[in-house]
């Protein structure tokens, strides 16, 4: 900062116009006041640095939700043209902070730090660098960003040698899952829990993971996947900042909090086959409508999951499914086509997806089974044919309390040094969506979260929004937290 003041004082100098001096000076009181007046000691153990954990993380999050493969909305799907532009610039940004980078066979970018003690354990910190379509900027961008401003501060205060373990950030190439309908491609790939039948996986085109991979020059083989996996033994463990797209954090008037743990997940597809016929002709009581009996299916979820104990017969002794346990149960549909979609014809197909959630493994499974019985007993009743195909599971990741302790240190005292004063405890949250750490969490027990307050909860929208001084508070968060892991 000192520097930085002294490089726009001696500008001004050179120039003699008027204005521009003014306007240096008001660009000086506005860091003065956004930096050094505030708690920040010449001593540099202090330093909030917002011009590059604010300004410059903000003005990223911009510049990344601008790269998109649609017209007008952002879209970046498993290494589409818009994510090989974003890997690309991301990787301009790791290196600026002093970052060795590489992009590894399932096109995930890492950014790593080594340090002299070549036996020590890496920590990892990612989030991943697709979206969904018509996604907002923060998502997966906000913790990818964050730690790489974060290690950007390290290296100006030359503590990045100082390291005593390796640091690596990693921009996963695939957490959505919107073109292959499989979640954590690229982190599920580095934790070593994806299936050489992942590669097989085809989009709607037809087109598989693996044609996508060779497409971009990776070798798509079962062993260049083997390649991708890391050994537990030299991961210390993984860190990911995440917004929350959930109102939590806003409702409680709190910038930042940390994960307890993730709901566990189950995709289905269902495909309902009846008898295709003409609208006008077919009497109603001789239809086999599929479209009316993925109609009736999609209510059966949804009372499911709304009224889960009216459902279950649930014992009360054992008391196996407490409330606890289906709390956070939601479930939804989210897509649904029809063959061959005309006004005037009974559609003969229709395929629908279905997104189960719970904190409780086994809550979930129940649920999943309950309306797997009820689809059929239900086509059966309607004389249709269906088929429920398992897309993706993945279990509840619970965080490591150890790691979730440390980085809760790390945020209250990082926001007690912030300029707006936060006070009482920082919120432990629990996380309905899905991260990358789940897959993480299969690679190394030291898994922790920290979440991002957003405008009203939204996510997966454009309207997504988090306050540039959260940005910040994330930043300097971490920073805290990176700051236990240098030999002062
Ligand atoms: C190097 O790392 C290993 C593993 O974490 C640790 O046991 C050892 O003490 C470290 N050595 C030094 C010199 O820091
Ligand atoms: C359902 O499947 C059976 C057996 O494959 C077939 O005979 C029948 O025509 C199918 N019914 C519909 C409505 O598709
Ligand atoms: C439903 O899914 C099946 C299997 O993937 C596919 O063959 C069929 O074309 C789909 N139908 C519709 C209406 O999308
Ligand atoms: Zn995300």
């Amino acid at each position: 900062m000192a520097s930085l003041s002294r490089k726009l004082s001696s500008f001004s100098l050179l120039d003699g116009s008027r204005a521009l001096t003014f306007s240096v000076s008001i660009l000086l009181a506005s860091l003065l006041i956004s930096g050094l007046e505030v708690g920040s000691g010449e001593d540099g153990g202090d330093e909030l640095f917002p011009a590059i954990l604010r300004d410059e993380a903000v003005s990223r999050i911009n510049q990344l939700g601008k790269i998109s493969d649609a017209d007008g909305y952002l879209e970046r799907t498993f290494l589409s043209p818009g994510s090989i532009r974003a890997t690309d610039l991301i990787m301009s940004w790791m290196q600026d902070a002093g970052l060795k980078t590489w992009v590894d066979q399932m096109g995930n970018l890492h950014g790593r730090t080594d340090t002299v003690n070549a036996t020590a354990e890496t920590l990892l910190i990612g989030s991943h660098l697709d979206t969904v379509v018509d996604a907002g900027k923060y998502d997966g961008s906000l913790g990818i960003i964050c730690a790489i401003s974060a290690l950007k501060v390290l290296r100006i205060k030359g503590k990045l040698e100082k390291l005593y373990r390796p640091v690596e950030v990693i921009a996963f190439s695939d957490e959505e899952g919107v073109r292959f309908q499989s979640t954590f491609l690229g982190s599920a790939a580095i934790a070593g829990i994806l299936p050489p039948t992942a590669l097989q996986i085809s989009d709607k085109s037809g087109i598989t993971v693996q044609d996508v991979l060779r497409e971009n020059s990776f070798e798509a083989t079962d062993e260049s996947l083997v390649w991708v996996k890391y050994n537990p033994k030299s991961v210390w463990g993984y860190v990911e900042v995440h917004i929350e797209q959930g109102p939590v954090l806003e409702t409680l008037g709190y910038p930042l909090g940390v994960v307890k743990g993730i709901a566990g997940q189950t995709r289905l597809k269902v495909e309902v086959s009846g008898a295709q016929g003409h609208a006008g002709t077919v009497p109603m009581l001789m239809r086999q409508d599929s479209m009316a009996a993925a109609a009736e299916l999609i209510v059966t979820l949804e009372t499911l999951c709304k009224y889960p104990d009216k459902l279950f017969a649930y014992d009360e002794q054992c008391g196996f499914f407490e409330k606890e346990s289906l709390a956070g149960l939601v479930c939804t549909v989210g897509e649904i086509s029809c063959w061959p979609s005309a006004s005037n014809v009974i559609p003969g197909q229709v395929n629908f997806t279905v997104d189960i959630r719970a904190i409780d493994d086994e809550a979930r499974k129940s649920v999943v089974s309950e309306f797997s019985n009820q689809v059929y007993r239900k086509c059966e009743q309607r004389m249709v044919n269906c088929t429920i195909k398992h897309k993706h599971d993945a279990e509840a990741a619970h965080c490591d309390s150890e790691l979730t302790l440390q980085l809760k240190h790390a945020t209250s005292s990082a926001l007690r040094k912030m300029p707006s004063d936060i006070h009482g405890d920082v919120p432990i949250l629990m996380s309905g969506a899905g991260h990358d750490a789940m897959a993480m969490s299969h690679l190394t027990k030291q898994v922790g979260m920290l979440f991002v307050r957003c405008r009203g909860g939204i996510s997966h929208s454009p309207e997504e929004s988090v306050l540039d001084d959260d940005v910040w508070a994330a930043g300097l968060a971490l920073l805290q937290f990176l700051d236990q892991h240098v030999n002062q």
